[in-house]
């Protein structure tokens, strides 16, 4: 397994919409146990292959207080959409911040799991909010730019300064 190096907002190739995955092959088993090692690692609730610069449409997903149940979702969709929240959210692409944005706040997800096979899910609470914010990330979307552009130039600068200042930091 390998420590995946994460891009870092307002990288460009963060705005790169992901392909489908054709096949549930050993590269993408792989790259799943990678990315599953790198989200814990960072003590991230969810990371999304965009993230680590892969362009496939893979996210996985652990919310669970143990850090015991990784959720694969491959090529996944939201079906549906129920209901509005406030959900405060951060992002290991964006270290430092956090803020407020409306989701849904109950979905309904299909897609495959991590051994190919296709599931559907029915979602809520920090789930449906941590699956809503992967998938925005295999669109090309990071949460902050459900923000004021004030908002997202301040942050940009942040992170910029910060880039600059520690370059090995970044990823
Ligand atoms: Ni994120």
């Amino acid at each position: 397994m390998a420590l995946l190096p994460i891009l870092r907002f307002p990288d460009p190739r963060l705005h790169v919409k992901a392909a489908p995955v054709e096949a549930v092959d050993d590269s993408i088993r792989q790259l799943i146990r990678d990315m599953t090692e790198t989200m814990y690692e960072a003590s991230g609730v969810g990371l999304a292959a965009t993230q680590v610069n892969v362009h496939k449409r893979i996210a996985v997903v652990d919310v669970s207080e143990d850090r015991s149940g990784p959720l694969v979702f491959i090529n996944a969709e939201i079906v549906e959409k129920l209901g509005e929240c406030n959900s405060d959210e951060g992002c290991l692409s964006v270290p430092g911040v956090r803020e407020t944005v409306r989701r849904a706040e109950k979905i309904k997800v299909r897609g495959l799991n991590g051994n190919g096979e296709p599931f559907e899910l029915e979602a809520d609470g920090v789930l449906a909010v941590c699956i809503q914010h992967e998938l925005d990330h295999l669109d090309g979307k990071v949460f902050v730019e459900y923000l004021s552009r004030l908002k997202q130039g301040r942050i940009r600068t942040r992170l910029l300064k910060q880039a600059q200042e520690a370059p090995q930091a970044a990823g």
